[in-house]
């Protein structure tokens, strides 16, 4: 049965996947319907997945290794996971920046944090268009340097899966 649109990983994610250590758990930052949080249970990770509607990942929480939670992540609320690592750390069109240096933190030693999302310049295409959503130029390079090594980072157009500005990144920890 062909997959719905929404099924389909992010390619960027599904390139860089093979980073995360055997078997380590991944969390799935705003993981909407779970697309990446299934790709990685996929590859035999144990996942959490974080949203403030999780109605769309009905199907994993039968999964023993899938935790779902429910949670709004720009209530001012402190990081759920601070002090806590992940072998993974995936966020895809999703820009809260308080959360950055938490979702960094939380990348624990050899493990991965894989990011894509829309960057300035996206507003030529539709939404999202407000620059609170959009990142700036290096941004992510910026917020990772130092601590994390960069395997990949780019800021370019793309035409799929629809025309967007998008800024991608994969950085390891060690
Ligand atoms: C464009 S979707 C991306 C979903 C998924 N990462 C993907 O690429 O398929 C953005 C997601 O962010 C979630 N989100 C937006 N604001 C949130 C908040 N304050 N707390 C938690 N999740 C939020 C939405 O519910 C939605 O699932």
């Amino acid at each position: 049965m062909a997959h719905a649109p929404t099924d389909i990983p992010s390619a960027w994610v599904e390139r860089f996947a093979a980073l995360v250590p055997a078997g380590g758990t991944v969390l799935d930052v705003a993981a909407g319907g779970g697309r990446h949080s299934r790709l990685f249970r996929r590859l035999g990770h144990p996942v959490v997945a974080l949203d403030r509607d999780i109605t769309g990942m009905a199907a994993l929480a039968t999964d023993p290794e899938a935790e779902i939670v429910s949670v709004d992540l720009e209530d001012g609320s402190p990081w759920p996971y601070r002090g806590e690592h992940f072998a993974g750390v995936v966020v895809t069109n999703y820009l809260w920046r308080p959360l950055l240096p938490d979702l960094i933190a939380s990348v624990g030693p050899g493990g991965v944090l894989i990011y894509e999302t829309f960057a300035l310049g996206n507003e030529r295409f539709g939404k999202p268009s407000n620059p609170d959503f959009l990142l700036r130029p290096g941004e992510l390079l910026d917020a990772v340097r130092g601590d994390l090594r960069i395997i990949a980072y780019e800021d370019v157009e793309v035409t799929q899966p629809k025309p967007a500005m998008v800024q991608r990144i994969a950085a390891v920890r060690g």
